[in-house]
């Protein structure tokens, strides 16, 4: 059975990336996602403001995808949060330097004023991916969050500036209000299955409309919820949550039900089942759009 895979350019020997998160933090629990079979690793995100705040913070970074990449034999890939053009772009370049294999770009950014058009925003976004494109050679990947008005337009947008995947869609820490203190506070649940729904419906959307690679993130919990990430055309699935729940090793038990439905459904190989149920894959689409709600509307009256 191949597991194998190719994302952002990069061979991967199985679809399972352990996403960014402090589950990666630290040399000796990659040591251990490696060992349960995952194809990457992303590091946990540098943020722009970290690295204004004090330098040493990318100099660490630096330090410890060197030690990664001495130490792993599965890619790994950098994580850089920012959102603002300036001396970042520069700490991309360090990235790219201390030997990592690709580089995730999270942009992060809510639009809070009335005054600024979502056209406005994306192009904010394009902008910024271009100067990143031009300015480092490996692989860029760019996160995304969900809240966009055209998402299949500006995926497009984005596949022509050059980069090499989209991982779609982050999940947000949410600020809620204690009613006892009257004050704001971040919060950050783990996620749930239910949200890989939404992923698995824009990533058959998106498969033959763009040729990036594309990763789905948010809600892959099981062996079923990869399976049809993959089938919509999905190249790989990142894991957080999951590994946070049920440890690193739920990796292998994860990768052994792929190969047990693979082998029974006479897939060989991820490649073979990839994309055979994207939206241009199939009959009647119709699933993935509207009339999807009109039918659950029918069925539950
Ligand atoms: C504690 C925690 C820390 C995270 N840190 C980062 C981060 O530094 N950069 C990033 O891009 N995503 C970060 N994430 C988001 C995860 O990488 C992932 O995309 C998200 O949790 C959705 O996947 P899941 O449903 O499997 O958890 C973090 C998530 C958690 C729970």
């Amino acid at each position: 059975m191949k597991l194998s895979t190719r994302y952002c350019g990069l061979q991967l020997k199985t679809p399972l990336i352990a996403s960014a998160s402090p589950l990666t933090a630290e040399l000796a629990s990659a040591q251990r996602l490696e060992a349960a079979g995952v194809g990457a690793i992303i590091l946990p995100s540098l943020f722009e403001e970290a690295v204004r705040a004090d330098v040493r913070n990318l100099d660490q970074y630096v330090d410890r995808i060197k030690r990664y990449k001495d130490t792993l034999g599965i890619p790994v890939i950098s994580s850089l949060n920012g959102i603002t053009e300036g001396g970042w772009l520069e700490q991309a370049a360090r990235l790219e330097q201390s030997g990592c294999d690709a580089l995730e770009l999270n942009i992060y950014y809510v639009a809070a004023s009335a005054k600024e058009s979502s056209d406005h925003i994306e192009r904010r976004y394009i902008d910024l991916v271009y100067k990143l494109r031009a300015h480092i050679g490996i692989p860029v990947s760019v996160k995304l969050t969900y809240q966009f008005s055209s998402i299949a337009h500006l995926v497009k947008r984005l596949e022509e500036t050059g980069i090499d995947g989209v991982v779609l869609f982050n999940r947000f820490y949410l600020p809620d209000i204690d009613l006892e203190t009257l004050t704001i506070n971040p919060t950050l649940h783990l996620s749930h299955s239910t949200e890989a729904l939404m992923r698995i419906r824009w990533i058959a959307i998106l498969r033959d409309q763009v040729n990036l690679s594309l990763a789905a993130t948010g809600g892959f919990h099981t062996v079923d919820d990869i399976l049809k990430a993959l089938l919509v055309g999905a190249d790989a699935v990142q894991l957080c949550s999951v590994l946070f729940q049920q440890g690193v090793d739920e990796v292998e038990r994860l990768l052994a039900g792929m190969q047990e439905w693979m082998a029974r459904k006479g897939y060989d190989s991820v490649h073979a089942m990839k994309g055979k149920m994207s939206y241009g894959n199939l009959k009647d689409p119709s699933g993935f759009e509207r009339s999807n709600y009109l039918s659950v509307l029918e069925h539950n009256s």
